[in-house]
């Protein structure tokens, strides 16, 4: 963000704590429970959101040579990721086009080669299918040229590997990726996720729908209350903003520290260092950016009541956020987050059962927890769409 904008956001939230305020919306809102039970809208925003928009599937490091690939679950389809000989990225269903083998089962590695464990059908990093056993004999008539892996969408960007289908059985689900992050772009060149590296990470299946777990995150009602013996006492009580970009928005969630930018030279304010901000990149991939490292929390929605959450710690390589900090430093900071989004995440688990229960028909979101009105609104948009 540019130096105009953090000074605004600093200035917005200082004035809302000196008038004991909170940042809110018009209105009360509701939500229906059946979003986050209901299997047929679980299979909606699988085909609309997750299998159609482009998802952060890897950061770049992750695929650091030619040769190296990688396989995720995206909107519940196996996906094969790939960087050939000339360097570039390249996306897949994971799926031999023969019958239909995963093609690939290693989570990770290196190599150029990927042969079928069923009848070896063998494709290129690029995709071509360039062997097959007794393919003449067997198959006249078909063209090898014919059955490569079906290729998605792929962009290497703001330090991650982005994929969404070309096509989804016949409906074009073409997105302009430039378009897609347009107004939010600079933000994201500017937190130099590209230079990172991963310092720790860890997944978890949680049984929460996967909106819950996102919505745990934009709102500072429950900080104090369910943070308590964690971050609560260092977070602003029931403060923080928030920013829409499209479908996107951006967070800030104040620390307490943030009072004493008033006694210093504004030259000297820096947002990070007084809040935690929060990105949320439609539908679910979040950027926890923190005083000197970034958290990565990537999920995969596995059913209504299910989702699978990888948490990343993106630590800096170099400069002034990495002097003097080691290794122990960052499985420290990658500890904390995991102690503290487990909280959050057992509270989703919680809610999510009473949802099922159907003990309640509606999710209440107050005045000061409009950013989860709003995620929900993009939700809707994007499903009607
Ligand atoms: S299913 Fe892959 S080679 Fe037969
Ligand atoms: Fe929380």
């Amino acid at each position: 963000m540019d130096r105009e904008t953090e000074l605004a956001l600093i200035d917005e939230l200082l004035a809302l704590k000196s008038t004991k305020s909170a940042f809110l919306d018009d209105a009360v809102s509701k939500n229906p429970v059946e979003h986050y039970t209901s299997s047929e809208r679980f299979a909606l925003e699988q085909a609309k959101l997750f299998r159609s928009l482009p998802n952060a599937a890897a950061h770049v490091s992750e695929l650091p040579e030619n040769g190296s690939f990688l396989r995720r679950d995206i909107g519940g389809r196996p996906i094969l990721i790939t960087r050939d000989k000339s360097g570039g990225v390249n996306a897949f269903l994971n799926v031999c086009r023969h019958r239909g083998t995963r093609l690939v089962d290693d989570e990770r590695g290196c190599k150029h080669r990927f042969s079928c464990p069923y009848h070896a059908w063998t494709y290129a990093s690029t995709g071509e299918l360039i062997g097959a056993p007794h393919f003449d004999e067997g198959f006249p008539g078909l063209d090898k040229s014919d059955l490569a892996l079906t290729r998605l969408n792929c962009e290497e960007r703001f330090g991650f590997v982005w994929v969404w289908p070309a096509y989804d059985h016949g409906a074009d689900s073409e997105t302009d990726f430039g378009a897609y992050f347009d107004g939010l772009a600079s933000d994201l060149e500017a937190l130099g996720v590209a230079e990172m590296s991963i310092a720790a990470e860890n997944s978890d299946v949680r049984r929460a729908n996967w909106k819950t777990l996102v919505e745990g995150g934009i709102e500072a009602y429950h900080f104090r209350i369910a943070h308590r013996s964690t971050i609560g006492p260092h977070f602003e009580d029931n403060l923080s903003s928030y920013r829409t970009f499209g479908t996107h928005m951006r967070a800030v969630l104040p620390r307490t520290s943030m009072q004493t930018l008033t006694e210093q030279a504004r030259d000297s304010w820096r947002l990070r260092d007084h809040a935690n901000v929060l990105y949320t990149l439609f539908p679910s991939c979040q950027l926890l950016v923190m005083q000197d490292h970034i958290v990565w929390i990537r999920s995969e929605p596995l059913s209504a009541g299910e989702t699978e959450i990888r948490l990343v710690t993106l630590a800096p390589a170099s400069g002034a956020d990495a002097e003097g900090k080691d290794q122990a430093h960052w499985k420290r900071n990658h500890q904390i987050t995991t102690m503290t989004l487990d909280e959050d995440f057992a509270i989703g688990e919680s809610v999510q059962a009473s949802a099922s229960s159907g003990a309640n028909t509606h999710m209440l979101f107050g005045r000061f927890e409009g950013a989860l009105h709003q995620f929900n609104r993009a939700i809707e948009r994007a499903l009607d769409g």
